[in-house]
């Protein structure tokens, strides 16, 4: 059985995990930033790199120590090095290439999207492949065919924002505070749904695809009115981001072969809100509904160290001088 340490910092979580090949998660350190960036209302780039620099060693040798191990018990050390914001993408992929090269381990170099891909399977053995995955986070909205490790086809992607994107921005625009997604889902709890008219974006549409940007327009209209409460707005937002996710995944699967479980991962999956519609969703096509656990949906080490347990099965370990990448579609 191989154990893997994984390191994550392609946002504002820096993280470290220990995993093991048979599923056991042996310890996750993690701090947020959130407090560095809330006087900005989002992520400042610059200070997330920093932050991530001075934490990253130390959550290594907390998340070591949880696991009562040292260097020398990890079998590869896995890093995001990409998609994300790149200066702490670097911070994260750095140190496990200096990790590497100290205690003469694999590296293995991870999809930030395939981490979240994948992390289903760390709690959930019976998750075979394929499957359909919702992937939704702060930077991406894509329905994904999981065939594979490595082996991914996307059926449909948002052609604007990202629905952790309009969860964020809406927060922002009605004052909620950061970070926005589980702001907006703790104020609809307060709200009424149907108080204000929204649009849903693309619901109806001929095409698989998702959109965002013409929602995150209409809350703006609606704040600026001066006529509707902040807490009816997030209610009315939630509802129209469940109505568009519904209608859109109900158009692909309507059109695909059928799969044996529908699966929600990223940041977003965490809204009870999206869970609750995937889940009736699943049931009317007969599917498994498969949600990681809300800690695993959001940024973290354990889902990096996961992916690296995989693609370590698979024989997938990359040279020291791998590149961090911006941009790396899955
Ligand atoms: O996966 P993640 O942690 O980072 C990225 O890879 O982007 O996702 C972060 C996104 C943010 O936009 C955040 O507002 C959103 O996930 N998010 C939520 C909730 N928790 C986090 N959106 C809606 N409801 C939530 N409870
Ligand atoms: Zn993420």
């Amino acid at each position: 059985m191989a154990v893997i340490l994984g390191l994550e910092s392609s946002c504002d979580e820096t993280a470290a995990a220990l995993v093991r090949s048979d599923r056991t998660i042996l310890s996750h350190a993690l701090a947020g930033q959130e407090d560095h960036h809330r006087a900005f209302g989002g992520v400042v780039p610059e200070i997330a790199a920093r932050a991530h620099a001075e934490l990253m060693t130390p959550l290594v040798e907390t998340a070591l120590a949880d696991a009562g191990m040292t260097l020398r018990d990890v079998d590869a050390i896995a890093a995001t090095a990409g998609p994300g914001l790149i200066g702490g993408v670097m911070v994260g992929l750095v140190t496990a290439k200096a990790l590497a090269m100290a205690a003469n381990k694999p590296l293995i170099a991870v999809n930030h999207l395939e981490g979240h891909a994948l992390s289903p399977r760390l709690i959930d053995p019976g998750l075979e492949f394929p499957y359909l995955l919702l992937l939704v986070s702060g930077g991406h909205c894509q329905l994904l065919r999981v065939n594979g490790v490595g082996d991914y086809d996307r059926l449909a992607t948002t052609i604007d924002d990202a629905v952790g994107e309009a969860f964020d921005k809406s927060a922002k625009i009605l004052g909620l505070g950061f970070p926005g997604g589980p702001a907006v889902e703790k104020a609809a709890k307060q709200g009424n749904a149907k108080a204000v008219p929204l649009p849903r974006p693309l619901k109806g549409a001929d095409e698989p695809h998702f959109s965002f940007a013409g929602l995150k327009s209409a809350v703006l209209r609606a704040h600026e009115a001066g006529t509707h409460r902040p807490e009816d707005i997030a209610a009315s937002f939630q509802q129209a981001v469940v109505d568009c996710l519904e209608d859109r995944l109900e158009y692909s699967l309507s059109r695909i072969d059928p799969l044996g479980a529908l699966v929600v991962a990223g940041g977003v999956a965490a809204n009870d809100a999206i869970r609750a519609m995937l889940q009736r969703v699943a049931e009317r096509y007969g599917m498994r509904f498969v949600a990681p656990p809300h800690w695993l949906c959001t940024d973290n080490g354990a889902m990096i160290a996961w992916a690296g347990a995989e693609r370590f099965a698979a024989g997938l370990t990359d040279p020291l001088d791998v590149a961090a990448r911006p941009r790396w579609p899955l």
